[in-house]
C-alpha cells in the first residue's frame, strides 16, 4: 500500500505542464474499437484509468504499441472478444464506454457492471435506453450486461437527465447505426466534444457536440487517424488551487483556458489572481482569501469533481461559505477527513457549510475517491505539519504523477510504501469511482 507524506506550509512556485484528460482519454480508446485501420493516440494521460482500458483492449485481441511517453498507436483489427469481465470492469467506472464501442462495431457487448458507488447512487438507466431505443436488446444477468442487436437504426434519444456518460455512450453506439440519430439534452463537457472530435477524425459525422443537441449521421466505415487527447481541465483547475492554498505563483502550462473559465471566475472571485495567455496561464496570491459560494452544475456551470477541491480551498479564505452538490447525491464523503485535520465544516444533505477558519493542521488521512483525495493533498499542502494520506490508489486514477508535479513546483511530498497486511481487503475496495 502507498502513502503520500507531506510536510505543509510550502509555497508553490514555478511551471507545471497539464497531462491528457482522464475523462477524454477513457471514452477515446475504446472508440478505436469502432476503427477498421489502426489509430496513434497521443496526450495520453499515465494513470491507472487508462492503464486498465488499455489491458481490456489487449485482452479482447487489439494490439497496443506506447510509440513514446504519451502516445499508443492501437490496431483493434485483431479484437475478437466482445466481453469485458468483472474482475477488470469494476476497478474502472468508465468500462461503461464498452459497451457503447462493441454495439457500435459488432451489434454485440457484454460488459461486467461498473463497480463502486461512492458518489451515492450512479445507475445506467439512460446508457441502456439509449442502446434501446437505437435497436439493441439487453439483459442482465450474474452483474454483466448483454446487448445485442440485428441492426442498429438512428433514432430520437431525450435524456432524463444531463449525463456525459450515457451521453458519450450514444454517440458511440450511433455513429455506425444506419440514419440519423438525435441526441437531446446531451451533456456539454468539453470531453464530449473531444469524443466527437476524434470519431469524425476517422470519418464520422457527428454536428452539434457541446450544445444540448447531438445530431449524428451513420456512416458504414470509419478509418484509422491520428488525434491528441485534450488537456484535463480538472487536473488544471486543482493545481490552480493548490498553488492558491499554498499563496504560490505558479504557471500552469498546456490547457484550454475557455475549458477553466467557470474554475476561473470562481477563484477570482474568492482572490486569486489569473492572467490567461494562450495555452497557459499565471494563478497567484498576494492578498487574503474571501469567502464565496458555489453550487456545482452541469457544464458550463461549475463543475462537480472540483468541488472537493474548492471547499478545501474555502477553509482558508475569511467568512463562511456554502458549496452545494448538483450532481451527485454523495460527495461530501471527504469532509470528515478534513475535519481531522481541523476543518469547520457541517453538510446537511448536498449542502456544505464552511467556516473560514484559515487554517489547517496536519493528520494521517484517507482518502475516499479520487477528488476527495487530491483535496486532501492540496489541504495537506496547505498545512501546519505533517499529512499522511493512505488510499492513493484512488488517486493515481486520475492524476498523472502527482507528486513529481507538485515537487518540481517545490512542495514536500513523497510517496511511501507500507506493508499492506490487508491484501484481500485493500483489494476489495478498489473499486470504480
Ligand atoms: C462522469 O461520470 C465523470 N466520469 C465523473 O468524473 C463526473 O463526476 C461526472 O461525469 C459528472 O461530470 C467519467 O467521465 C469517467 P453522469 P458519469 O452520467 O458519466 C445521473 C471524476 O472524479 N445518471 O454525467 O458516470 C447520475 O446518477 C469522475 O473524474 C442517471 O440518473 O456521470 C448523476 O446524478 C467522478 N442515470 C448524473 O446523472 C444514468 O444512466 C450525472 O452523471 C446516468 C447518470
Amino acid at each position: 500500500m502507498d502513502k503520500f507524506i507531506i510536510k505543509g506550509g510550502r509555497r508553490l512556485t514555478g511551471n507545471v505542464v497539464i497531462s491528457g484528460a482522464k475523462n477524454a482519454a477513457v471514452a477515446i480508446l475504446p472508440a478505436v474499437i469502432l476503427s477498421d485501420e489502426p489509430c496513434v493516440i497521443e496526450n495520453v494521460p499515465n494513470i491507472s484509468d487508462v492503464n486498465i482500458c488499455l489491458k481490456i483492449l489487449r485482452e479482447m485481441g487489439a494490439t497496443v504499441e506506447n510509440l513514446g511517453k504519451d502516445v499508443y498507436r492501437i490496431d483493434p483489427t485483431g479484437i475478437d472478444k466482445v466481453c469485458v469481465p468483472y474482475e477488470t470492469a469494476r476497478k474502472m467506472r468508465a468500462s461503461y464506454y464498452f459497451l457503447g464501442a462493441l454495439l457500435g462495431k459488432f451489434n454485440k457487448a457484454r460488459v461486467s457492471m461498473p463497480g463502486g458507488c461512492p458518489l451515492g447512487d450512479r445507475p445506467i438507466d439512460q446508457h441502456l435506453k439509449a442502446f434501446s431505443i437505437l435497436g439493441a436488446e439487453y439483459t442482465l444477468s450474474q452483474g454483466m450486461i448483454d446487448l445485442k442487436a440485428d441492426k442498429l437504426r438512428g433514432n430520437q434519444i431525450f435524456f432524463d437527465v444531463v449525463t456525459v456518460g450515457a451521453t458519450m455512450n450514444a454517440m458511440l453506439a450511433a455513429v455506425k447505426a444506419e440514419g440519423l440519430t438525435v441526441i437531446e439534452n446531451a451533456a456539454k463537457e468539453p470531453h464530449i466534444v473531444d469524443l466527437a472530435n476524434f470519431l469524425n477524425s476517422m470519418g464520422a459525422n457527428i454536428m452539434g457536440a457541446g450544445t444540448d443537441v447531438i445530431k449524428i449521421r451513420g456512416v458504414k466505415h470509419l478509418h484509422g487517424t491520428n488525434y491528441s487527447v485534450i488537456p484535463d481541465q480538472i487536473e488544471a483547475g486543482t493545481f490552480m488551487i493548490a498553488a492558491a492554498a499554498t499563496k504560490g505563483d505558479i504557471i500552469v502550462e498546456n490547457i484550454i483556458p475557455k475549458h477553466l473559465e467557470s474554475i476561473t471566475k470562481k477563484l477570482e472571485k474568492i482572490g486569486v489572481n489569473i492572467e490567461q495567455y494562450d495555452d497557459s496561464m499565471r494563478v497567484w496570491v498576494d492578498g487574503p482569501l474571501v469567502k464565496a459560494n458555489v453550487k456545482t452544475t452541469p457544464h458550463p456551470g461549475f463543475p462537480t469533481d472540483m468541488q472537493p477541491q474548492i471547499a478545501t480551498l474555502l477553509i482558508l479564505a475569511e467568512g463562511t461559505s456554502i458549496v452545494t452538490e448538483g450532481v451527485w447525491e454523495q460527495r461530501f464523503r471527504y469532509v470528515d477527513e478534513l475535519r481531522r485535520m481541523g476543518a469547520d465544516i457541517t453538510v446537511n444533505g448536498k449542502v456544505a457549510l464552511i467556516e473560514g477558519t484559515g487554517k489547517l493542521m496536519g493528520a494521517p488521512v484517507k482518502a475516499c475517491d479520487l477528488r476527495a483525495g487530491a483535496a486532501l493533498i492540496i489541504a495537506g499542502l496547505a498545512a501546519n505539519g505533517i499529512t499522511e494520506i493512505e488510499d492513493i490508489f484512488h488517486i493515481e486514477r486520475g492524476y498523472d504523477c502527482m507528486e513529481g508535479k507538485l515537487r518540481a513546483l517545490g512542495a514536500d511530498i513523497e510517496k511511501i510504501s507500507v506493508p499492506d497486511n490487508k491484501t484481500a481487503e485493500t483489494d476489495n475496495s478498489r473499486a470504480a469511482v
